[in-house]
């Protein structure tokens, strides 16, 4: 949409307004409104700000307040006439029931002061009188709309320009922290729209990465790009897999059959909340506090910054809502926020640093990770001196240079970031980073396949590649030998102990015990841990091998399918792709593995060593006894189950022998009914060929 001058146009411009954002006159108004677009497209379509939050709210602030004072100069298309938008054609439009507002900011004391002295003037209140404030974590993620009709899970969006959002009804419905299903009925309502924000967890945020990057995929710059970004996946199985979670804080509208309003019969924000904790929806109760004054606001606010850190979702402030409704009705809204809330937000965990230097990482399938080295600095109590910068695309993208000042971010507890080149602080002496062409250890020529970010060494026997896998071969989700970490391996690499697989099952014991920081006893326990790996299931085995796209589940499936690890020798690649849930690309990979002659013959050399190469129980399917009590037949769930969940109930069926299948068709053998089961129990009795058990019959058959 902007040619590269015109962004570099509006990158100077941005910062001379920066400079001088107290002094803006009126007669900047368009510049500034153009830079303020110019950068909302850097967020919201490319994903890729210039600016930190606080810079962009700093300008945002300085036009509303221009247009405050003169209103006739305010036009539709500026930024303050609509809310941001994460609209694509990809999905339908669907206008929301009550548009979804932003919020105003705050930083500090003096602004929730302002904010506090506002709401007295249009409760008409008098300055000595306290407003009570329900104050909750302000959750950084994807904000969604949730409507429910007759109890039912009826729609999901996106907030999109806060008017209209994105359907993603089949993408909320995968988000099990939502009910499908809730009984508003109870309490006269028949449609009702929630507001809340879908968010990743920090732990499973890291997971994430840590598997992107083995398979070559660019990975995300956040958590919050992580869950918004699955939000709007296409295939609803893939959402899944994101787990996500969403967490309700406001209720947008509730009706009853009549269509009449039943907010109304609510006084306060913290009992719609509460209500929705009791229907099953997950709300911030443990998180939020009902503050008598804003004093006390600011006090929990201050709280949580200092315990942001440990939380295990991202948040990036508090919001501060005026908890009674009466009050929030008097207060009202302008066209961009609620006047009876505003965001606490946290200070940026951001400091500036100067890149000195880019070094390259080997990993153990050849990718190339370009880590920068930075002047130490201090950033939420952590010293940073080193920063992933994830493929050549991200340093192009963001322009950098050898000795530039560089704006580092770390959001939550979460990797640390460069947010971009300070171009103001550049002297011209600063060099262009040059991508190796070439693998820093072997200097074997890189490859990158289509569809990855990350440029490879293709040497298998690279020595940069062969330390890598071996840290990853005595991994704990590998051969997990015990006491064996990433240091030892490094130390006995150095000293030419370890040279290839074969050499971690016959290290010199005897000389490792004279070594400094072991001894007798250390050096037993290692040998005994080592030991008894040899005699792993082979599953462990194959996964230890790092062989590109092979992971645990595909590696226990091969596993399942062999007998003997040499047998793959003789596959052809329709006997991989045969298996379920084995894709062209990774057989492609082990044949060509197994084609090679050095790896057999070092796979030979563990097996001589006394690694296990044969098939183990442990490696066998999960085999059920032909007298198993649901012994081929097809099984399905219906209806809320109460002496257990809907998981275990199919991993019991399963273990009895049952295949757990999705639908009602002719097919099916038996059909369980929990309570409220609904349109599967009336399509089962219509066919009359299916057995209908009650939750207490299925549980019978195992007793
Ligand atoms: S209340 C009408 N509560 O912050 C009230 N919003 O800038 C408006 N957000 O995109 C929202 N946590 O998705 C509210 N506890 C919370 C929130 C929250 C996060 C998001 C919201 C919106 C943005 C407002």
């Amino acid at each position: 949409m902007y040619s590269k001058q015109e962004q570099a146009h509006f990158n100077d411009q941005t910062k001379s307004l920066l400079a001088q954002k107290d002094h803006i006159k009126v007669e900047q108004l368009n510049e500034l409104r153009a830079a303020l677009v110019y950068h909302e497209w850097r967020y919201y379509v490319l994903n890729q700000p210039l600016v930190a939050d606080f810079e962009y709210d700093s300008l945002y602030k300085v036009l509303e307040k221009i247009e405050g004072d003169h209103p006739q100069l305010i036009t539709p298309d500026s930024p303050t006439q609509r809310v941001s938008n994460d609209l694509t054609s990809d999905f339908n439009s669907v206008p929301h029931l009550v548009p979804m507002l932003s919020l105003g900011n705050s930083y500090n004391l003096q602004d929730l002061q302002d904010f506090d002295t506002q709401i007295k003037k249009l409760g008409m209140l008098g300055e000595g009188d306290d407003v009570a404030y329900s104050v909750e974590p302000k959750f950084d993620g994807g904000s969604v709309a949730a409507v429910f009709e007759n109890d039912l899970l009826v729609r999901g969006a996106t907030r999109g320009n806060g008017s209209e959002g994105e359907e993603i009804t089949n993408n909320i419905r995968t988000i099990s922290s939502i009910p499908l299903k809730a009984a508003f009925s109870k309490h006269n309502i028949h449609k009702v729209e929630l507001r809340g924000e879908v968010l990743i967890q920090k732990e499973n945020f890291k997971k994430i990465n840590t598997q992107r990057e083995e398979e070559g995929l660019a990975v995300f710059a956040n958590p919050r790009n992580a869950a918004t970004g699955g939000l709007r996946m296409k295939d609803p199985k893939e959402v899944t897999k994101r787990g996500l979670v969403a967490f309700i804080y406001q209720l947008g509208l509730a009706e009853d059959e009549k269509g009449e309003d039943q907010l109304k019969k609510f006084t306060s924000h913290a009992q719609g909340i509460e209500l929705l904790g009791s229907l099953g929806f997950k709300v911030p109760t443990a998180e939020s506090k009902l503050c008598k004054n804003i004093r006390e606001v600011f006090e929990f606010c201050k709280y949580w910054e200092e315990k942001r850190e440990d939380y295990e979702y991202e948040i990036d402030g508090m919001v501060v809502k005026v908890d009674s409704l009466a009050l929030q009705e008097k207060c009202g809204y302008t066209s961009h926020h609620p006047r009876w809330a505003i965001a606490y937000k946290f200070k940026a965990k951001q400091a500036t640093s100067t890149l000195l230097n880019v070094e390259y990482q080997v990993g153990k399938i050849g990718s190339i990770t370009p880590v920068a080295k930075i002047e130490p600095v201090q950033l939420a109590g952590v010293t940073i001196s080193s920063i992933s910068l994830h493929n050549e695309e991200f340093i192009q993208s963001k322009d950098l240079r050898i000795g530039d000042r560089v704006l580092v971010e770390r959001a939550g507890d979460v990797i640390p970031y460069i947010v971009k080149s300070l171009d103001d602080a550049r002297t011209g002496s600063e060099e262009p980073i040059k991508f190796p062409t070439a693998c820093p250890s072997c200097k074997t020529e890189l490859i990158k396949a289509e569809g990855e970010a990350a440029w490879r060494c293709p040497n298998f026997s690279c020595k940069a590649q062969v330390l890598q896998r071996m840290i990853h071969h005595v991994s704990k989700d590998a051969m997990d030998i015990d006491g064996f970490g990433k240091s030892y391996v490094e130390r006995f690499y150095q000293m030419e102990y370890l040279t290839s697989f074969a050499d971690i099952y016959r290290l010199p014991y005897a000389a490792i015990a004279r070594l400094e920081g072991f001894g007798e006893k250390s050096v037993k326990k290692l040998e005994a841990a080592i030991e008894k790996a040899k005699s792993n299931p082979i599953y462990r085995f194959l996964y230890g091998l790092s062989i590109h796209h092979l992971g645990k589940k595909v590696s226990k499936i091969i596993a399942e399918n062999i007998e003997h690890v040499l047998d793959l020798q003789n596959w052809t690649l329709e006997d991989f792709t045969n298996l379920k849930d084995v894709g062209p690309v990774v057989s492609q990979n082990m044949i060509e593995f197994f084609a090679q002659p050095a790896n057999i013959e070092l796979l030979k050399e563990m097996e001589s060593l006394g690694v296990n190469l044969k098939q183990t129980d442990a490696d066998k399917p999960f085999e059920v006894a032909e007298d198993a009590p649901l012994s081929g037949k097809s099984i399905l769930f219906t209806g809320s189950l109460q002496t257990m969940g809907r998981k275990e109930a199919q991993e019991k069926a399963k273990q009895a022998g049952a295949r757990n299948v999705s639908a009602v068709s002719s097919k099916l053998d038996i059909l369980v009914v929990g309570e409220k089961a609904g349109s599967k129990l009336k399509k089962a009795q219509a066919l009359g060929t299916v057995k209908i058990y009650t939750e207490e019959e299925f549980n019978a058959l195992f007793e």
